[in-house]
């Protein structure tokens, strides 16, 4: 029952609890101490919360684009200007470290303000009839971008305000409303994100805030027949699980990933492992595009891996309030599935070079040597602080491994040749290849993507708002 360490929600235009008075308990994955509590929502009270948001978007849709960017850059004022607590929000809800989870608010208050400058340059076309034989050139065609609707934004824990905020931005900067479900664990700093969107203007009918679990919520909202777009960042299987339910309606999935950072004979080894490191084990390894494996040539292993493991032995492993960068996972669950892998790793005859120490969720960095192709930590995607190193012998085997995986986000290529980086980045089956640097989503306005198990559509700011439109034509008969 709700209690006053309530966070309302956004619900009918009004911030409220769940008429109900169910909550769902929200506690800081390394304390486990209850820093709040979310409503938990009910089909029918969301149902009667949509219906007024896909009202909303008509006049919303309406207002001029400069209106709404007015709107969407106090909104990112706002944010900056409440980055300290929205940060500390994020740290405590999702155990990221406090100068992350500040820089998660800054980063978005940036995003959304190009969000802003890029919609304004967006326009459609003007098309004369006569291209075709026998055309018309007294048809005049206007093809112009029209809104949706009603926008679905599903976020993930890991960035619960960046990847929110980038699927909410691009869908209200076009004309939409939105029915925005965060996730759970994070619930609470997708609450003040919507907090500051209203605080700056914004119609509060606008934004349906679906706070509740995806287990109880979830379909319902894909179904929901008032729905007309899903943006959706998470794990592959709740991605699938969406994509089977859903029906007629445009669809961009952001999902998981196993990038392989792929090291040739000839790569500078310093930066590699540099690289490597950081893309491997920032936030204790859960960022869809941190570095999941390596593949590296027999000739230069030995070399590698002992700079690699030189570095993760100095990395900070604590708390998130001390800036540490290997901070305790999101939950027990998710560390016991990590812990999984490493021990089937060992079974099956992998090399613990530094790490297997685990204290509740908090998990000591680990990098696997002399990991093979019967161990599950070569395909599973860990979402956690470990590395397994895998030796190949040739550019085709690397290339062969790293394509045999079910998911296709990103890779990152290491050596001196840029022939020989073009022509393996040429070969990968990925949304994005970096030559020589961690793998990682920005710089935000590049195309960001996964294919395969790994996703569907693009996100980057130009390709996020146009996954929000569609052309309206109307032909001018002269
Ligand atoms: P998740 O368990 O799939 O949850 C993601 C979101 O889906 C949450 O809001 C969750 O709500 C919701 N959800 C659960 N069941 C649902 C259903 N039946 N219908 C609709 N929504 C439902 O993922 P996560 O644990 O938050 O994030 C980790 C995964 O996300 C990793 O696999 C990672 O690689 C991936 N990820 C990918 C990207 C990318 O851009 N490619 C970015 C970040 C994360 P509840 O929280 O209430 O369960
Ligand atoms: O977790 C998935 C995010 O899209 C990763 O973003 O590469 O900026 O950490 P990032």
């Amino acid at each position: 029952m709700s209690t006053d360490q309530t966070v309302k929600t956004l619900i009918h235009g009004e911030w409220n609890v769940s008429e109900s008075g169910k909550t769902i308990d929200i506690k800081s994955p390394h304390k486990g101490e209850l820093i709040g509590q979310v409503p938990s929502l009910s089909q029918e009270e969301l149902d009667a919360s949509i219906k007024k948001t896909v009202e909303a978007q008509v006049s919303w849709a309406e207002q001029s684009i400069q209106a709404r960017g007015d709107i969407l850059k106090k909104w990112a004022d706002i944010l900056e200007e409440r980055k300290e607590e929205i940060g500390e929000a994020i740290m405590l809800e999702v155990a990221k470290k406090r100068s992350s989870a500040i820089s998660e608010v800054t980063r978005t208050a940036e995003y959304i303000r190009y969000t802003v400058e890029e919609a304004y340059r967006l326009n459609g076309e003007v098309k004369r009839g006569d291209g075709f034989k026998g055309g018309n050139p007294n048809k005049i065609g206007l093809a112009e971008k029209t809104p949706l609707g009603t926008v679905l934004a599903i976020g993930p824990f890991n960035y619960p305000v960046n990847l929110s905020a980038s699927k909410i931005a691009p869908a209200l900067m076009q004309g939409n409303s939105v029915i925005f479900k965060p996730a759970t664990q994070g619930a609470i700093s997708g609450i003040k994100l919507v907090q500051a969107l209203v605080d700056a203007g914004m119609p509060s009918e606008l934004v349906t805030l679906a706070t509740g679990r995806g287990s109880v919520i979830g379909d319902f909202l894909v179904q929901h027949p008032e729905v007309d777009m899903i943006s959706f960042t998470g794990g592959t299987a709740t991605g699938r699980h969406i994509a089977e339910l859903a029906s007629m309606i445009p669809l961009v999935l952001e999902l998981g990933g196993k990038d392989p950072a792929i090291v040739m004979g000839d790569a500078d080894l310093n930066k590699a492992a540099k690289e490597i490191v950081a893309g491997a084990y920032s936030y204790s390894g859960q960022r869809c595009t941190a570095i999941k494996r390596v593949l590296v040539q027999h000739e230069v292993a030995d070399e590698l891996v002992k700079k690699i493991s030189d570095q993760v032995s100095e990395l900070s492993v604590g708390m998130p309030e001390d800036d540490a960068t290997i901070t305790p996972l999101i939950d027990n669950k998710s560390a016991d599935y990590v812990q999984s892998l490493i021990d089937d790793a060992k079974e099956k005859g992998a090399t613990v070079v530094v790490g297997d120490k685990r204290e509740g969720n908090l998990l000591h960095p680990t990098l696997l040597d002399n990991v093979t192709s019967d161990m599950k930590v070569a395909w599973e995607e860990p979402f956690g602080p470990i590395l397994p190193i895998i030796r190949v012998s040739s550019q085709e085997e690397a290339v062969r491994l790293a394509n045999e995986s079910e998911y296709g986000l990103q890779a990152s290529v290491f050596s001196t040749d840029m022939d020989t980086a073009m022509d393996i980045a040429q070969k990968l089956e990925v949304g994005s290849v970096q030559l020589n640097a961690k793998t990682e989503r920005g710089p935000d306005h590049f195309p960001f993507l996964g294919v395969k198990a790994s996703g569907l559509g693009v996100q980057g700011i130009r390709e996020s708002l146009q996954s929000v439109v569609r052309d309206k034509v109307t032909v001018i008969n002269m």
